[in-house]
C-alpha cells in the first residue's frame, strides 16, 4: 500500500533528510563511526550529540536511531510499525529459530506460543514459582556466607542465581551453578555461541568461512550441543509422564493452542526452552547487578530499602504476597533498569509507507533501532538523568510522566512475556541480599558497562558483611 500525503506526493526513503555524524564519505557512509563492541551506548553518545532521530549510513544501510517519546507514540503502535530482526536478534535465529524472542509476527508458531504460554506468566502465576525463586536465593546466601570478607564478583554470582531460578521454574533442571568451579557444559555452550552471534553479526560470511573457520565449526557444535541436551532433558519429562511439575516445560508439553486446540510440536519446546534460556537469565541478571552497584554506592538508599524489607517481612521466609508489598525495592529495580535497561533497545519496522512525526517519509519495510538507554536519560526525566533516583517511580510521578518515556521491557503485542516474572525474582533475591548482608564498594570501581547482547557492569565487585 503506498499512501501518499497532499503536500509532499509520494513518500520516498531518499526524501528523508535525518542528522547524522560528520565527515560520511562516498560508499563507506560513517563506517569510520561504527562502535562494535559498545554499540548501544554508542548509540546513546550519537543521539546526544544529533538528536532524537538521527541516522548512521553504513555500506549503503541507514540505521535510524530514534529516542524521541512523541515519535515513539507512532512507532511504538502493533498497527502502524511491526517488529523487526535487527542485527544481532537476527542471528540469534541459529539458535531459538521460531521461539517466541525471534519468531517473526507472520509465522505461526508465535501466536500459538504465545497463547500457550501468557497464562504461565500472569502476577498470579509468579505463586508458584515462588518457592523454587526462594531456595535460589537461600542457596546464594549460603554461597556468600562461605566467602565473608572477600571480594565478590557480583555479575557472576547474579549470573549464576538467575540461571538456578529460569533453569529450575523452566524446566525443574539444575545448573548446579553454587557447587561447580567451571562452567556447567550447556552453559559454556550458549554462552560461547551467545558471543560468536555477537561479533560474527557485523562480519561477512565469506570472513566467517575463511579468517574464522575454527570458531564457526566450534560454533556449530555448539548449537548442536545444546540442541542435543535440550532434546534429553524434553525426552526425560516425556518418559516421567505429565504431571506433578509446576513449571514451563510442563505447560508446553501439556496445553493446547485455545484457538486451534493444537499443542506445541517437539522442535518448538526446543526452541522456546533455548529462548528462555537466553532471554530470561542475563537479562535478570544484569539488574541484580546494577541495582547492587547503586546501592552499595547510596547508603542512605540501602537504608530504606532495608527498613521497608524489614517492615514487610515479618516471619521466617519471605511469603510471595509480601514481594509485591515491597515498593521501595521495586523502585530501585526500575530505577536501576531505568538506568540500564539490560536489554538496550528493540528494532521496528514500518508496516506501510509513512511519515513519521508528520516529517520523515519510511516506505514499507524500513526499520528504527529505539535507543532505550538514551530515552531513559531523555529531558523529559528532568535537569539531573544521570542521578539514581528510585522516587522518580512514586505512583503519582509515573502518572504524570510521558507514556512513552519508559520502555525497558519492550511494548505492544512484542513485548517481554516474563516482565512480572523478572520483577518477583530480581525483587525477591535483592530483599533476600538486603536483609542478609551490608554492602560494601570498592573504592577505586568506576562503573563501566559491558554489551554482549545484554548489559552488565563490568568487573563490578564487592565486600559483603552478615547483618547482626
Ligand atoms: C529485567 C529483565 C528483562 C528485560 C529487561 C527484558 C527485556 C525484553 C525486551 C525489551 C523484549 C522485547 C524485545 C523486542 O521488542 O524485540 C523482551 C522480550 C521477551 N522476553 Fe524479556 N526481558 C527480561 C526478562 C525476561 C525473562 C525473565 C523472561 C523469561 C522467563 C523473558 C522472556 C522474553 C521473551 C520470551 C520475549 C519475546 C516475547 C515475544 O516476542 O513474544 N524476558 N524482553
Amino acid at each position: 500500500m503506498t499512501i501518499t500525503t497532499p503536500n509532499s506526493g509520494r513518500i520516498r526513503a531518499k526524501d528523508r533528510v535525518l542528522p547524522h555524524p560528520p565527515y560520511r564519505l562516498p560508499v563507506l557512509g560513517d563506517v569510520w563511526d561504527l562502535h562494535v563492541t559498545d554499540s548501544s551506548q554508542w548509540g546513546m553518545r550519537g543521539a546526544q550529540k544529533y538528536g532524537d532521530i538521527y541516522e548512521r549510513n553504513i555500506f549503503g544501510a541507514r540505521v535510524t536511531y530514534v529516542s524521541s517519546p512523541e515519535l515513539l507514540r507512532e512507532i511504538n503502535d502493533d498497527a502502524k510499525w511491526a517488529k523487526f530482526l535487527g542485527i544481532p536478534i537476527r542471528d540469534l535465529r541459529t539458535v531459538a529459530r521460531d521461539g517466541l524472542f525471534t519468531a517473526h509476527n507472520s509465522e505461526p508458531n508465535w501466536a500459538k506460543a504465545h497463547a500457550i504460554l501468557a497464562p504461565s506468566f500472569t502476577a498470579p502465576a509468579m505463586r508458584s514459582y515462588h518457592a523454587t525463586m526462594r531456595e535460589c536465593a537461600a542457596e546464594l546466601i549460603e554461597h556468600w556466607d562461605g566467602r565473608a570478607g572477600e571480594w565478590i564478583d557480583i555479575p557472576s554470582d547474579t549470573n549464576k542465581v538467575a540461571l538456578e531460578v529460569i533453569g529450575r521454574t523452566g524446566f525443574g533442571y539444575s545448573f548446579d551453578s553454587f557447587d561447580r568451579t567451571d562452567e556447567h557444559p550447556i552453559v559454556a555452550a550458549m554462552l560461547r555461541a551467545l558471543t560468536y552471534i555477537n561479533r560474527a553479526a557485523y562480519s561477512h560470511p565469506v570472513l566467517e568461512r575463511t579468517v574464522f573457520r575454527e570458531q564457526r565449526a566450534q560454533h556449530l557444535a555448539d548449537v548442536e550441543f545444546v540442541n542435543r541436551e535440550v532434546d534429553a532433558i524434553i525426552a526425560r519429562r516425556r518418559s516421567e509422564g505429565a504431571g506433578g511439575h509446576e513449571d514451563l516445560l510442563e505447560r508446553m508439553l501439556t496445553a493446547e493452542d485455545p484457538e486451534t486446540g493444537e499443542p506445541l510440536d517437539a522442535q518448538n519446546i526446543r526452541h522456546q526452552i533455548l529462548t528462555f534460556l537466553a532471554a530470561g537469565h542475563e537479562t535478570s541478571a544484569g539488574v541484580m547487578a546494577f541495582a547492587l552497584h547503586y546501592l552499595s554506592v547510596n547508603p542512605e538508599i540501602a537504608d530504606r530499602a532495608r527498613a521497608e524489607i524489614d517492615q514487610v517481612w515479618t516471619g521466617e521466609e519471605l511469603r510471595s504476597e509480601e514481594v509485591a508489598k515491597l515498593r521501595y525495592v521495586r523502585r530501585v529495580v526500575d530505577e536501576s533498569l531505568r538506568l540500564w535497561p539490560t536489554a538496550p533497545g528493540y528494532f521496528r519496522k514500518a508496516n506501510a509507507d509513512t511519515m513519521l512525526g508528520g516529517e520523515y517519509p519510511f516506505e514499507k519495510g524500513e526499520w528504527v533501532f529505539i535507543v532505550l538507554l538514551q530515552l531513559h536519560r531523555h529531558r523529559l526525566w528532568g535537569d539531573d538523568p544521570e542521578a539514581f533516583d528510585p522516587d522518580r517511580f512514586l505512583p503519582e510521578r509515573v502518572r504524570a510522566r510521558h507514556p512513552e518515556l519508559y520502555r525497558p521491557f519492550g511494548v505492544g503485542m512484542r513485548a517481554c512475556i516474563g516482565r512480572q516474572f523478572a520483577y518477583h525474582e530480581i525483587v525477591l533475591v535483592l530483599a533476600t541480599m538486603l536483609r542478609n548482608y551490608d554492602l560494601e564498594p570498592d573504592p577505586n570501581y568506576r562503573l563501566k558497562v559491558k554489551e554482549t547482547i545484554t548489559l552488565k557492569p563490568d568487573q563490578l565487585r564487592l565486600r559483603v558483611t552478615r547483618r547482626g
